[in-house]
């Protein structure tokens, strides 16, 4: 039997107060939505459908390869999943997730999956300490009969503890026999989906309970309090993560991570650092507080000092960058180049041992081995138009305060004065000049204030 997703995201989510669907708001810096489909494509999912309704077109346009099934007005539970049965194959096992409870784990989806069967039915539940808002669990002789909604119940059943998540897998099958049955004859006139649970048992059908292995699996999100809780309890796990894999944090709940973060042995991570993409740090990196690293690869050995910047950077190993550094997309450091404060680069290719120290923009640039660029210097790489390039070879010296304005190589070895303003080529181990020349005035005097 294939496996179908129905994931209900067509709710509105008043209590965010935002113009932004509820299901697009993220937890590390992925739509919730976006955390729910990872899930369902992790078990190997054959289609994924995602019912939308309130902000449909916004959360059309962030997703692809998934069915969408549009629930333009929002009856209940039941309705939205009746909503996509057309779109079921008879013989498939339908997994009902939800687009506001984003940690849900592939390991406990596989469980359910397990569970369903032509005979059975799976629901997730767990067990609340205060379980108020949510349809409670009501057992005969410890079997699942019913789920009564909490504005149904009476006030016995207000006092179950176990509650149901939302969370089940039925066959599609039996979700055509039961859905077009449903009535909205409840205390909020909604189709609830809740209502199938009876219908199982009434036809003999077993309802198999699964339990999460955390219950944060299955926490949902309302407002942005619970969005936060989430985002923290999130956090703290890929902290743990990058901690078993051998890094040291400063502060576990102070580091970020939107997205993967590898890290070698014996790494250091300072507090308040932001990890954005795919990024890979080396063993024994040093990483300052408040970093930012946005699909960044750090080599072993590197140390970034606080208040850097890397976005789409690649620093070999041994190098030594910031503090105040901003490294710019398609920057490559070799092994021990040194990027200091004040300096951005961007498409800079950096040969070992290179080195810009303070205070320069250094763009669209090649620098060979072992070139010492001084304070200040610029590379005037675009012209209002185009962008050109600037070589630098081996060994070269770029004295402070230089403007190389691209087109333009300077050879090996060669040096440049400070000051100058670089126009023209020039060949390996010249010396260039280009300023201004100094001419001292003797008995110049300063001129005085006025009197009159
Ligand atoms: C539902 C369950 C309740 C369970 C709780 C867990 C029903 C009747 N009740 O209640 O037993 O404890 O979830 O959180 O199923 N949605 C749609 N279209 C609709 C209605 C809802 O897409 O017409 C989506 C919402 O966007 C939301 C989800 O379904 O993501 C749940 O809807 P909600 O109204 O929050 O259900 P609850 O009342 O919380
Ligand atoms: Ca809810």
């Amino acid at each position: 039997m294939s496996i179908e997703v129905v994931i209900l995201a067509a709710g509105k989510g008043t209590r965010m107060r935002s113009s932004l669907p509820k299901v697009m708001h993220a937890i590390a810096g992925t739509p919730m939505l976006g955390h729910v489909i990872s899930a369902a494509r992790s078990i190997a999912a054959d289609t994924i459908h995602v019912v939308v309704g309130h902000g449909a077109d916004h959360v059309k346009a962030a997703f692809d390869r998934v069915s969408w099934i549009d629930q333009t007005e929002q009856k209940g539970t039941g309705h939205a999943v009746a909503q996509a049965l057309p779109s079921l194959a008879d013989d498939s096992r339908v997994l009902i997730l939800y687009g506001d409870v984003p940690l849900i784990a592939s390991e406990t989806l596989d469980k359910l999956v397990a569970h369903c069967n032509d005979e059975a039915m799976s629901l997730l539940t767990t067990n609340l300490n205060d379980p108020s808002g949510y349809g409670r669990i009501i057992r005969e002789q410890d079997k699942v009969v019913a789920i009564v909604e909490q504005k149904d119940a009476s006030f016995e059943q207000l006092a179950i503890q176990e509650v149901n998540t939302g969370i089940m897998a039925v066959t599609a099958k039996h979700l055509k026999q039961w859905l077009p049955r449903l009535s909205s004859d409840n205390a909020q006139g909604e189709y609830y989906l809740t209502d199938i649970i009876e219908m199982a048992v009434g036809d003999g059908i077993a309802v198999e309970v699964c339990q999460p292995a955390s219950p944060w699996e299955v926490q949902g999100v309302n407002n942005r309090a619970q969005l936060n809780e989430l985002e923290r309890y999130y956090q703290r796990c890929r902290a743990e993560a990058v901690m078993a894999d051998g890094a040291t944090l400063a502060d576990a709940g102070r580091i970020d991570i939107r997205g993967e973060l590898k890290v070698g042995q014996d790494c250091y991570i300072d507090v308040n650092c932001v990890f954005e993409g795919q990024c890979e740090i080396g063993d024994k990196v040093h990483i300052g507080p408040n970093c930012v690293l946005i699909n960044s690869r750090v080599a072993n050995g590197s140390t970034i000092k606080a208040n850097s910047v890397l976005e789409e950077a690649v620093v070999g190993e041994d190098c030594d960058v910031g503090p105040f550094a901003r490294l710019r997309p398609g920057t490559v450091l070799s092994a021990k180049a040194k990027i200091g404060n004040f300096v951005e680069t961007k498409k800079a290719v950096l040969g070992a041992g290179s080195k810009v120290n303070h205070l320069s923009y250094i763009g669209d640039s090649e620098l060979g081995e072992n070139v010492n660029v001084g304070a200040g210097t610029i590379t005037c790489n675009y012209d209002g138009v185009n962008k050109s390039k600037t070589v630098i070879g081996d060994g070269a010296f770029i004295g402070s305060n230089t403007s190389l304005v691209a087109p333009v190589t300077v050879g090996k070895n060669a040096t440049v004065g400070a000051g100058s303003t670089i126009t023209g080529d020039v060949a390996e181990a010249e010396l260039a000049v280009a300023r201004g020349k100094q001419r001292n005035i003797s008995g110049w005097k300063r001129p005085t204030k006025k009197t009159d």
